[in-house]
């Protein structure tokens, strides 16, 4: 599984790090395409260049460089027929978007993939869409330092708050519009589930946390779950560090013999 990845920030470099010491039998890290080199950063590992990044015969390319980056990329790495992790899959929430990648996957053969990342329970959700899924519900909460510089500002004197307070409740479209900092989670359980109209979506300021809390509930004819993920940060406070993990978890699914949790 020659791995290409797109961008190296703390998402990026955590999986080329894990691909360079060999932590996955079968995998091996083919190189990454940054947007500007840094001193150090050359070939063969680095380059600028789509076109010579989509030369190096990679088998998957990963993308950790966000929404605006996979707009760019995403659809010339499959029309080269190369599959594709997506990370920033808030990108989703255009609908445009999503069409072009499901077509081009299906005209080229490759696929498209949507590692878990932040979230967790995606293969089981995606599993009860196959029946009759009523309902999924996202309760995000996050303290009062995550909603500076947001619209959570505009209604609330954010360092009086003492108590939590509901900042918006709807679905998980109009969520990825205002939050776009919690679109990420929203659109990764739409995908998997009911689609982005349907999934319903609360958004808490609590200012009695020190983590970002997510709690997911999901009822259908397969019965009920509930979790809740509270998400230990990277070197990136906004990314948690199992988001490289889960996406080496799939590099390790594609290259190894048991495909475990999909
Ligand atoms: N699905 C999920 O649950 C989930 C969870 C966490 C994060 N994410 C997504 O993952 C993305 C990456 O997260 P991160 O924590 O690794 O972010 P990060 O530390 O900010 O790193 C992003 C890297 O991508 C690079 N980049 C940006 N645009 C690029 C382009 N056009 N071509 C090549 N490289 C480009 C940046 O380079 P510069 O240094 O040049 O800016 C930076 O090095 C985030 O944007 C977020 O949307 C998703």
């Amino acid at each position: 599984m020659n791995t290409g990845i797109i961008g190296y920030g703390a998402i990026g470099r955590e999986v080329a790090a894990r691909l360079r010491r060999g932590d996955v039998p079968g995998a091996r890290l083919g190189g990454v395409l940054v947007r500007k080199p840094s001193p150090g950063m050359s070939a063969p590992d680095f380059t600028d260049d789509l076109n010579e990044f989509l030369s190096w015969g990679l088998d998957l390319v990963v993308e950790a460089a966000g929404q605006d980056a996979l707009r760019e990329y995403a659809c010339p790495v499959l029309e080269r027929g190369v599959s594709l992790a997506v990370v920033s899959v808030g990108a989703l929430t255009d609908d445009g978007l999503a069409r072009d990648l499901r077509r081009l996957a299906q005209e080229t053969g490759a696929k498209v993939y949507f590692p878990s990342c932040a979230i967790a329970g995606l293969d089981r959700i995606a599993a009860a869409r196959e029946g009759r899924l009523d309902a999924v519900k996202l309760t995000t909460r996050k303290p009062v330092g995550a909603w500076y510089g947001t619209v959570a500002e505009e209604k609330y004197n954010l360092a009086q708050l003492t108590e939590p307070v509901l900042l918006y409740t709807g679905t998980a479209r109009e969520a990825a519009c205002l939050f776009p900092e919690s679109v990420n989670v929203s659109a990764a359980l739409a995908l998997a589930g009911i689609g982005m109209d349907r999934t319903q979506v609360d958004v808490w300021i609590d200012p009695t946390l020190t983590a970002n809390v997510h709690q997911v509930e999901v009822t259908g004819e397969f019965g009920r779950f509930a979790f809740e993920v509270q998400n230990r940060p990277s070197k990136n406070p906004k990314t948690g560090v199992i988001v490289a993990m889960s996406v080496v978890k799939l590099i390790r699914n594609l290259a190894g013999p048991f495909v475990i949790g999909v």
